[in-house]
């Protein structure tokens, strides 16, 4: 039998492995309400089919499946890992427990109207939210409770099959419109002290800011959240008992079905924001060292990258202890290049556009909204699905071959910015300058270029994507760079190359196309 779907360390980075194999989630997010309806799902079969994907990542409302405490109804599991099964594409169920986007939005209408077993959060003001406070709550037990049922019917139902392949538990976890939780039970345990646990933590790590701020502690006695961390005192204090409470979710999953586990973060987007504006206690950069120590059960922490800038979003979740996971990201223009960085350049384990059964649509059917930024006025919903599911395609493909170069420095990846028309990139003895073909502004109809480019040996390389040329040199002195040969080709479905043209004298060059395209070239040095 199979082992489990599970994270292995390989090379000098993760590889996610499923039956055996290494695996690479060239996913899907759909909309949050679309598992709920039998009949909307047949058309997000369809759609997510021609994407080319091969994950889907789609929600587990905890609402939909205990609609009464301690009645279970798994109809709505059973359907999506059939339809998944049918469509042959693996999942990765979201549980919306307690929190999602900071509010508690999911939990069934038992848990929201009974506010004294599972109290608010409150706001500096005393105002109670919409969210659920876990301090003098009962909600932990009852979630660990649900979740339990939940994660032995997917043992039960999947173990033999393993279509479901990973769990994220709670959504973008934090609290909305406030610094922290200011209820009287909170209050309470915001007065006690910082866990030694965590402290020692911090004194191992590499994080500055942490360690200057117990450095500057130490000639005081006092140990509690406000003494030690001044101004992000709130903030530290709500990640430590998220990540807490979280670990508990996580440890209950891994000792009855131990597939990796892992929870989702609203990134804050700009220096400026405080915390409240972004959900405050959830996992953002400046506090993934807080999360490590308090939930060590969880594999990783998945980034949802909205913002422009992917690639330093993407590189901060790259980690020694945290491969790359993209839960959730945009479904404009920027989809399909954007995928060529996380997979080339951060080996993503994970590439997700959320509410993909709209790319190739204006408008979503479910939120009304258009699936473009503005600044996309020019470039159409079905051109974004085209080079989507074209590259998802070719990298499908490849799949075999791009995961042996995980963790090795001998493949990159990158995506045109808005600004730049040509890069600079080093990738062993050769120094490579792209080019770009277009510029990208709001003027113009095009796809921002991307490519992937691989060493398969000292002097054969491969270049995939759309729309750059590339000149190469070499770092050795006194050496030039030729071709000894130029194919235009592709991987077919079992990774095998297949030349369709020899490129010679005149066409020897590295022009890609406008559509995505693979290119070999042999070099030697004279
Ligand atoms: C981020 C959330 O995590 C998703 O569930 C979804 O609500 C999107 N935002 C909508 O843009």
């Amino acid at each position: 039998m199979n082992s489990l779907p599970g994270i292995m360390k390989r090379n000098n980075g993760f590889t996610f492995m499923v039956n055996n194999r290494p695996f690479i989630l060239l996913a899907a997010e759909t909309h949050n309400s679309a598992g709920t309806s039998r009949e909307y799902m047949v058309s997000v079969w369809k759609k997510l089919e021609e994407l080319n994907c091969n994950t889907v990542l789609v929600p587990i409302p905890w609402e939909s499946i205990e609609p009464r405490e301690d009645y279970f109804d798994f109809a709505l599991v059973e359907e999506l890992i059939n339809g998944a099964r049918k469509h042959n594409k693996k999942l990765v169920f979201l549980w919306f427990g307690t929190w999602k986007n900071g509010h508690s939005t999911y939990v069934p209408s038992w848990i929201k109207t009974d506010l004294t077993r599972f109290p608010r959060t409150e706001n500096e003001y005393g105002i109670r939210s919409r969210t659920l406070s876990m301090f003098g709550s009962g909600i932990l037990e009852t979630e660990l409770k649900s979740f339990r049922k939940l994660i032995q019917y997917i043992k039960k139902t999947d173990e033999g099959q393993q279509t479901v392949i990973a769990l994220q538990i709670e959504n973008e976890v934090g609290i909305l419109d406030a610094a922290r939780d200011f209820s009287a039970a909170a209050a309470e345990a915001f007065e006690k002290n910082v866990p030694v646990e965590l402290l020692e933590h911090f004194r191992k790590t590499e994080n500055d800011f942490f360690i200057q701020m117990i450095k500057r502690s130490e000639h005081t006695s006092d140990q509690s959240w406000q003494g030690m961390f001044g101004e992000v005192a709130g903030e530290v204090f709500m990640c430590w008992h998220y990540a807490r409470y979280l670990n508990e979710l996580a440890a209950v999953a891994k000792e009855s079905y131990a597939l990796p586990v892992f929870t989702n973060v609203w990134l804050n987007e700009t220096d400026d924001e405080k915390p409240g504006f972004y959900p405050c206690g959830g996992p953002i950069p400046e506090m993934i060292d807080v999360w490590k120590r308090g939930a060590p059960c969880l594999d990783f922490i998945a980034p949802d990258i909205y913002t422009f800038e992917f690639d330093k979003f993407a590189g901060l979740y790259t980690r020694d202890d945290n491969p790359l996971f993209i839960a959730e990201t945009r479904r404009d223009k920027w989809a399909a290049a954007n995928l060529y960085t996380a997979i080339g350049k951060y080996n993503a384990l994970c590439y997700s556009p959320f509410g993909a059964e709209s790319v190739g649509e204006n408008k979503s059917f479910i939120t009304q909204k258009m699936h473009t930024d503005s600044a996309d006025k020019n470039v159409s919903s079905e051109l974004v699905k085209e080079y989507l599911s074209q590259s998802y395609k070719l990298l499908g493909n490849m799949m075999p071959i791009i995961s042996e170069y995980y963790g090795t420095d001998k493949m990159t990846g990158f995506s045109q910015d808005e600004s730049r028309m040509s890069k600079q990139i080093k990738l062993g003895k050769y120094q490579i300058s792209i080019e770009f073909y277009h510029r990208i502004d709001d003027e113009n109809e095009f796809i921002p270029a991307a490519g992937i480019i691989m060493e398969r040996d000292e002097n054969e390389l491969i270049f995939a994507g759309y729309g750059y040329r590339a000149y190469l040199n070499t770092v050795n002195p006194g050496k030039q760079l030729d071709f000894l040969s130029l194919e235009k080709g592709f991987f077919d479905e079992e990774a095998n190359w297949v030349n369709y043209m020899d490129l010679n004298g005149d066409e020897q060059h590295i022009q890609m196309e406008e559509k995505v395209t693979i290119l070999k070239a042999v070099f030697y040095e004279f």
